[in-house]
């Protein structure tokens, strides 16, 4: 049985699928695959540049900005319509389908869970709702109140906070590696999360789990 006091997820990736967003954009582009890819990695890059440069704009504004510049360098025409459907998709992301079954297994051992995200509080809403997951966390932690982007240490103190507690006494859980070295550094007891396979990253802290789907933390 763990000793933690609860667990916090990061979202997109970890509990909504961003990738599925390829399907609006294959009448639009030759590779729709790679330009969500190029779109999420520039999105993460304004949220990096952003809180570098102390200039906090919110994630569906950076969204929309990196729409633009993703889609200019893949030839994709845009237009207001398209451009305002393309962040709005954002907010209607499935839940990758260990998500449920792992939610109501924890919260029933009597583990908090939250949410803790660089969406913005409304976005985070919707998307929850949407996904069909809005009651299965005890709180939905928004960047949007440090004004400042994942991985600063600002945002992961909101969980500490929230549940006054000790970094140590978290399990955080993500699917991008950055996310999950910064939780790391922080002390959070980390859970990576590689849906994707992906290279294990070789600046900061390692994560203390590497999993392939949430189903695993249920062997905590
Ligand atoms: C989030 C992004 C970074 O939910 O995945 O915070």
């Amino acid at each position: 049985m763990s000793d933690h006091v609860a667990y916090v997820f990061d979202l997109y990736g970890t509990l909504v699928d961003y990738a599925t967003l390829r399907d609006r954009f294959v009448d639009h582009v030759a590779d729709p695959d790679a330009f969500v890819l190029h779109w999420r990695q520039k999105q993460l890059a304004y949220a990096f540049a952003a809180t570098l440069m102390d200039r906090y704009v919110d994630f569906d504004t950076l969204t929309g900005f990196a729409f633009d510049y993703s889609g200019a360098a893949h030839g994709l025409v845009v237009d207001p319509a398209l451009r305002a459907a393309a962040i709005a998709a954002w907010s209607q992301l499935p839940a990758f389908p260990d998500v449920g079954p792992a939610l109501d297994a924890l919260r029933a051992r009597g583990t908090a869970t939250a949410v803790l995200s660089n969406g913005t509080p409304r976005a985070l809403a919707a998307t929850l709702s949407r996904a069909g997951i809005d009651r299965k966390f005890d709180a939905v932690l928004s960047v949007d109140a440090v004004r400042k982007f994942k991985p600063h240490p600002a945002v992961y103190r909101l969980a500490t906070e929230r549940f006054e507690t000790t970094p140590e006494r978290i399990a955080f859980v993500s699917s991008n590696g950055w996310d999950a070295t910064g939780a790391a550094e922080f002390g959070f007891r980390v859970r990576w999360c590689n849906r994707a396979g992906s290279t294990a990253e070789t600046l900061g802290k390692a994560p203390e789990r590497i999993i392939s789907s949430l189903d695993e933390l249920l062997h905590d």
